[in-house]
C-alpha cells in the first residue's frame, strides 16, 4: 500500500452518501433507484432506512437551515423513512452527482434518475408551499460526502469487501 502509485489510487476511490428520499420510498422505487449505482458498476459499502426527526434533520442539512425554503424542506425529509447508502467508487462523488441529476426535476437530464422519475418545476413547488419532491440526496462535493457518511455511519456500519466490480469493472 504505501508506494505512490497505490496512494494515488486510493485517492481517486471515494465514498459519497445517497438517501432514497422520502417520496421514493413511498412510491416504491427503492430498487429502481439502487439499480442505477450498481449498473454503473459502483459499491454499496453501507446500507440502512431510517426515520430521521427534525434534528437529525439539521445536522444533515446544517447548510440549508436558516433558508427560506427549510421548514418545507424539513417536513418532507421526515415525512416518512429514507434509505441511505454508502456508495463507494472512482471519483464517486461526481458520478453520483452525475446519475442523479439536477436539483430541479423539470430541468433534470433524461437518463438520470430525477429526470427519468419525476417532473415537477420550482415554480409549483414555490406556490404550493412545499419542497421540490426530487427522489434522492447526494453529497455535493468531497468535504460534504466525508461529513455525511460520517453523520449516517459508524465505521462498524460501513464494510470493505469484495465485489465482481474489483475484478471486471476497475
Ligand atoms: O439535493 P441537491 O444537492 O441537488 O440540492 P440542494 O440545493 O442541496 O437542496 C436540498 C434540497 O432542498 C433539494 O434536493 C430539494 O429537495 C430542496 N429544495 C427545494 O425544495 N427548493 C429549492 N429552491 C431548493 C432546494
Ligand atoms: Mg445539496
Amino acid at each position: 500500500m504505501g508506494n505512490p502509485q497505490e496512494k494515488e489510487v486510493s485517492r481517486m476511490i471515494e465514498r459519497t452518501l445517497v438517501l432514497v428520499k422520502p417520496d421514493g420510498v413511498q412510491r416504491g422505487l427503492i430498487g429502481s433507484i439502487i439499480s442505477r449505482f450498481e449498473q454503473r458498476g459502483l459499491k454499496v459499502v453501507g446500507m440502512k432506512m431510517v426515520w430521521i426527526d427534525e434534528r437529525f434533520s439539521k445536522k444533515h442539512y446544517a447548510a440549508h437551515v436558516g433558508k427560506k425554503m427549510y421548514p418545507m424542506l424539513e417536513k418532507f425529509i421526515t415525512s416518512a423513512p429514507v434509505v441511505a447508502m454508502a456508495v463507494e467508487g472512482i471519483h464517486a462523488v461526481e458520478l453520483v452527482r452525475k446519475i442523479v441529476g439536477s436539483t430541479e426535476p423539470k430541468s433534470a437530464p433524461i437518463g438520470t434518475i430525477r429526470g427519468d422519475y419525476a417532473h415537477v418545476c420550482y415554480e409549483y413547488a414555490d406556490l404550493k408551499q412545499i419542497s421540490v419532491k426530487n427522489l434522492v440526496h447526494a453529497s455535493g462535493n468531497k468535504e460534504e460526502a466525508d461529513q455525511e457518511v460520517g453523520l449516517w455511519f459508524s465505521e462498524t456500519e460501513l464494510y470493505e469487501y469484495e465485489s465482481a466490480h474489483d475484478r471486471h469493472v476497475l
